[in-house]
């Protein structure tokens, strides 16, 4: 069936609205397997809508989501987890009350994949995330910013995705924790994880992503390598920079 089966992730013309305000037109976009992909775009342009219409927290309007040529649009989060998809989210959801162990252990416990094979270790997490060793029994409370991205990221990995939806893994970070979390994406990216990221730093995005999507008020209107947005002075206008 043409070039479509090849795409790990398909995106067709996706439609979200909340209430009577349009926040996605006719989203399209695709990633193959084994791509580093980033949605970019400033404050408000829709990439965390893009990410929780396709992991289902929010519904489309219209439009398709196929996953290895499959179409995903009705299934429910936790039925598109198990088929592949992880999600880190950009206020990370760790959970206070439990221990990082806790929290790393959680997908499996909600979705009952106890026993699934391939599921990810906590030696390749720390392989992955070295620091994650030191605070492992640590309450999510007492998580700085930086230790609650990597427990979401660690986490996401958890049932060993073939796509991982990272929403501004990189925000708030100190400059040396950045480059930490750039070398944990290519270790995550050398177990042939695909990533899909939401990144509104472009410079971030131009260091780690092999394509990106400029998304603004809620369209898709670049695709090309981050640098080429660098580049071109109309479009870092339009994005504010
Ligand atoms: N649950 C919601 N309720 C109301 N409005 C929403 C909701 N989710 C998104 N929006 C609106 O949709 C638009 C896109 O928001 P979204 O969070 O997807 O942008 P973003 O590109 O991720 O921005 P940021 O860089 O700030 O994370 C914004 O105008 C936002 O106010
Ligand atoms: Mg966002």
């Amino acid at each position: 069936m043409g070039w479509g089966c090849e795409m790990l992730l398909q995106v067709e013309e996706l439609d979200f609205s909340i209430e009577t305000t349009q926040i996605l037109r006719s989203i399209s976009f695709s990633v193959a397997p084994e791509e580093i992909v980033c949605l970019v775009g400033r404050n408000g342009a829709g990439k965390s809508s893009i990410l929780k219409t396709i992991i289902g927290l929010y519904t489309p309007r219209s439009g398709k989501i196929l996953l290895h040529g499959q179409d995903i649009t009705s299934l429910s989060p936790r039925e598109r987890v198990l088929r592949g998809i992880g999600y880190s989210p950009e206020d990370s959801r760790v959970f206070a009350d439990l221990t990082v162990a806790e929290n790393l252990v959680l997908s499996t416990w909600i979705t009952g994949h106890t026993s699934r094979a391939e599921r990810i270790s906590f030696e390749t997490i720390f392989a992955i995330f070295p620091e994650i060793r030191q605070f492992l029994h640590r309450k999510g409370l007492h998580l700085s910013g930086g230790q609650k991205k990597m427990v979401s990221v660690a986490r996401a990995l958890a049932l060993s995705p073939s796509i991982l939806l990272l929403d501004e893994s990189f925000e708030g970070l100190a400059p040396i924790v950045v480059k930490r979390f750039r070398e944990a994406l290519k270790r995550i990216h050398e177990m042939g994880i695909t990533i899909l990221l939401a990144e509104s730093n472009i410079r971030i995005a131009s260091q780690v992503a092999d394509r990106s999507y400029l998304v603004e008020r809620g369209e898709i209107i670049f695709e090309g390598h981050p640098q080429e947005i660098l580049q071109n002075e109309k479009l870092l206008r339009i994005i504010g920079r």
